[in-house]
């Protein structure tokens, strides 16, 4: 996208440090990790979808977002705020550079750890021209004073300046130019209220059925020019864990395999072949996720069991588990959030090559099984 249009108008406070990945989830070269990887951003901005009718999947947040969109632009105004949140790697920036793309405008990019004194966000914000997109990724990271400051900008499009200290001190407002925020959270519950409350719509990004997978590794692959068969995409597509990130590194640890150790072609056998040799499970599941169910299993005889437990059990941050693991684990019907803790499945003791419990939860098909 504008790369160039990003920076046209000189350096912004906050930007410099801005770092796209999720702090806290260790950046290896784990195929199935839902992290982007260090060098993997480039290979990201190449597949990214660049227009709302590109995007695959996420039928109701599409149509939402298409029908703020265009009764701004028929209205002639800035829409209004837009927050994504979902787990990682299902498409929250890409949306947020596709609104900007829809809206012909600027999109200025800026995580919620960059923001950490009220004057990074004040130097952001008085930058902005008229319709503007601002995107803040990890809004709910977002230090104190800054956020505060973003409340009477999101509502009134000024902000207060404070200048000087103790008595002296001084308030200056400051008008800022209309614009649009697009906060982008893993975390929707660890907004404040407050914040919450002043963006005037929510796209819930969701897990991907394996058939839409299909259609970004279909995409994806004409893009990187891989020749991938019907056979080996609906393989690939049903091992990504339903995330188009996983879904895309997968392909392109596909292609390698297919380029060093059979003709370049990506058949079934290949891509079975290759997920072997990357350690990806049958159902996608990755080294955390099967950790967790492990240590679940094994160590609390399924549970139930509270999440910090779990956490220390697995050498893993509790956050890192809640929502970068968790999300799916759940999804696939494997685990469940109790009130009393986290429960393994019959389904998760049965991938595991375990007997459940007779007692366990689901047993009596009370949780969803996988894709339903
Ligand atoms: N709907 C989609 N159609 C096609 N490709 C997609 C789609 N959603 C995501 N992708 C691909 O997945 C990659 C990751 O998406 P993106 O960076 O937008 O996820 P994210 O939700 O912002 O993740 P994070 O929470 O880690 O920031 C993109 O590079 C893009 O290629
Ligand atoms: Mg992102």
């Amino acid at each position: 996208m504008h790369d160039d249009e990003m920076s046209a108008r000189g350096p912004v406070p906050g930007e410099d440090d801005y770092e796209g990945d999720w702090e806290g989830v260790p950046e290896g070269d784990d195929p199935l990790s839902v992290v982007a990887h260090g060098g993997e951003r480039e290979v990201e901005t190449a597949l990214r979808p660049r227009k709302l009718a590109e995007f695959v999947g996420q039928p109701r947040v599409r149509e939402q977002l298409h029908l703020v969109l265009e009764s701004a632009r028929k209205r002639g105004v800035p829409p209004d705020h837009v927050l994504l949140s979902g787990p990682p790697g299902l498409g929250k920036t890409s949306m947020a550079m596709i609104i900007a793309a829809e809206l012909d405008t600027a999109i200025r990019i800026t995580s919620g750890p960059a923001l950490e004194k009220a004057g990074d966000l004040a130097a952001m914000l008085s930058n902005l021209t008229e319709g503007d997109v601002l995107f803040i990724d990890e809004i709910h990271r977002i230090a104190r004073p800054a956020e505060e400051m973003l409340y009477l900008a999101m509502e009134d499009f000024r902000v207060d300046v404070v200048v000087g200290k103790g008595p002296g001190a001084t308030s200056i407002p400051l008008e800022i130019a209309p614009f649009t925020l697009v906060g982008a959270t893993t975390r929707s519950g660890a907004l404040t209220g407050p914040l919450r409350d002043r963006f005037g719509f929510t796209g819930q990004m969701e897990f991907y059925s394996a058939p839409e997978l299909e259609q970004v590794l279909r995409r994806s692959a004409s893009l990187l020019g891989i020749e991938l068969e019907d056979k080996g995409r609906s393989e690939i597509a049903r091992r990504s864990r339903g995330t188009p990130r996983i879904a895309n590194r997968l392909l392109r640890r596909v292609r390698d395999y297919a380029e060093v150790r059979a003709d370049g072609r990506a058949t079934l056998e290949v891509v079975r072949a290759a997920l072997e040799v990357y350690d990806v499970d049958e159902l996608g599941l990755d080294r955390l996720d099967r950790a967790v169910l492990g240590a679940l299993v094994r160590s609390f005889g399924g549970g139930p069991v509270g999440v910090s437990t779990l956490a220390v059990a697995v050498g893993e941050e509790p956050a890192t588990v809640e929502e970068v693991c968790e999300p799916y684990l759940v999804r696939a019907g494997m685990l469940a959030r109790t009130p009393r803790g986290r429960v393994a499945t019959p389904a998760a003791w049965e991938h595991l090559g375990l007997q459940a419990p007779a007692d366990s939860v689901g047993v009596d098909g009370a949780v969803p099984s996988l894709f339903d």
